[in-house]
């Protein structure tokens, strides 16, 4: 005998935020006149694939399933997620893998106490808007666009759709750029912009070392801070030293040969020292940081939050530090700065959608360079 749900599941699929006023026909929703339209005869699939995390651990507890389609709702725009990408971000919430013990707690409060709170993940995306809920002015059906959703606050990239409000981090994708490129754009990026801009007010002809340059922060802090007119340092091994240079560092420092806390070998300091992938302590960077100067500091440890609080008093250099959040006014800068030149971000490796647990295996290494993305769906419209 079925359950009531499996007669009807309408009153499910409501609850996930399916559509309103639609009837279940063979596996598909049929939407009423008046409610949201789908593309195509009114018959929308109301299943997708996506990439499910039902606890903390290694890669193989990302599990691809069946769940419900979203439904765009007032105010939201379906997005069809034609690449996503794989981030050091979702290796971190997926692995539990927070990069300092201090954050256990905090950690655990934010992405939830025993298992992930939001368990699809992926923040970054390209995509083409399938469909949009009532009062939407600012998309349409069919346009491309690439987007930041945030941790907790849309349903994850890892997915064949994703809901997000339209006044989200959804932008436009910048003219030349490839769905790869532009599904890349905004983790990375919204760090670099985070961390120079807001935190290091970074000016042009400043002396400027990003050590961790050849990763997807490392590499959008070294074209964007070139693009504003600092002379960039990149500290990377030699394997990424060319990557790094194409991306704007006037200078290369091969991490695995050299230490670039010594200013016999950066020659001498610098204005901003931003260590992007916790390589050193801040108090390590005290010779190469010129006086007056900053370390910014993208890996938190308890290092860098006692020379946050009284860093004039251990004589160190002055730190900063914090957490990148989503913006949508930063989304429209990267654009901005994608069309004016100032940045590109650099595709790794593309797995299929299928492999999205290879692609984990990839990132969970710390060796990769640039961004990894996902291929979910096929980059036409129709
Ligand atoms: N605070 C925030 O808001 C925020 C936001 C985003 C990211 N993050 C953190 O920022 C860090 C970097 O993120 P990401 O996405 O750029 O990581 P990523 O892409 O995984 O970084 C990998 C790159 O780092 C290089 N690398 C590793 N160890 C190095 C070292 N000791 N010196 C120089 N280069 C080194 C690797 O090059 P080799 O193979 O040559 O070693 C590789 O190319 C992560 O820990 C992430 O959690 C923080």
């Amino acid at each position: 005998m079925q359950s009531d749900q499996e007669s009807d599941p309408k009153p499910h699929l409501e609850a996930l935020g399916a559509y309103p006023g639609g009837k279940y026909v063979h596996g598909s929703f049929k939407v009423s006149p008046g409610s949201l339209p789908p593309r195509g005869q009114g018959i929308y699939k109301t299943c997708m694939k996506a990439a499910v995390v039902d606890r903390y651990g290694p890669p193989e507890v990302v599990q691809i399933r069946e769940v419900p389609t979203p439904g765009a709702g007032a105010g939201r725009v379906l997005i069809r997620v034609v690449r996503a990408t794989v981030t050091s971000g979702d290796a971190r919430v997926r692995g539990f893998n927070l990069p300092r013990p201090i954050f256990w707690l905090p950690g655990r409060l934010a992405l939830g106490v025993l298992r992930p709170r939001q368990k699809v993940l992926g923040t970054e995306l390209s995509g083409i808007v399938e469909q949009v809920g009532a009062g939407v002015t600012r998309f349409r059906e069919g346009d491309r666009v690439f987007a930041y959703a945030a941790f907790g606050k849309s349903g994850g990239a890892h997915a064949e759709f994703i809901v997000m409000d339209e006044d989200a981090a959804i932008e436009p994708v910048p003219a030349g750029f490839s769905m790869e490129e532009a599904a890349c754009i905004g983790f990375g990026g919204t760090t670099a912009l985070y961390y120079l801009e807001k935190l290091g007010k970074i000016k042009a002809g400043q002396r400027v070392m990003v050590v961790g340059a050849s990763g997807a922060v490392g590499l959008a802090s070294v074209s964007i801070a070139g693009h504003m007119g600092a002379q960039v340092t990149g500290v990377c091994s030699s394997k990424n030293a060319a990557l790094v240079r194409q991306a704007g560092a006037v200078r290369v420092i091969d991490y695995t040969e050299e230490d670039c806390t010594d200013p016999a070998v950066t020659g001498g300091a610098f204005d901003l020292v931003f260590d992007v992938v916790g390589a050193h302590k801040a108090g390590a960077y005290k010779r190469v940081v010129d006086k007056g100067g900053l370390c910014l500091a993208c890996v938190m440890g308890f290092d860098e939050i006692v020379r946050m609080i009284a860093g004039r008093l251990l004589g160190g250099p002055r730190v900063k530090a914090g957490v990148a959040l989503e913006s949508p006014e930063v989304l429209g800068r990267l654009r901005e700065l994608a069309e004016a030149g100032g940045y590109r971000p650099v595709v790794d490796r593309v797995y299929p959608f299928a492999e999205i647990v290879e692609a984990y295996r990839y990132v969970d290494t710390w060796r990769k360079r640039g961004s990894v993305v996902l291929s979910v769906s096929d980059d036409q419209i129709g």
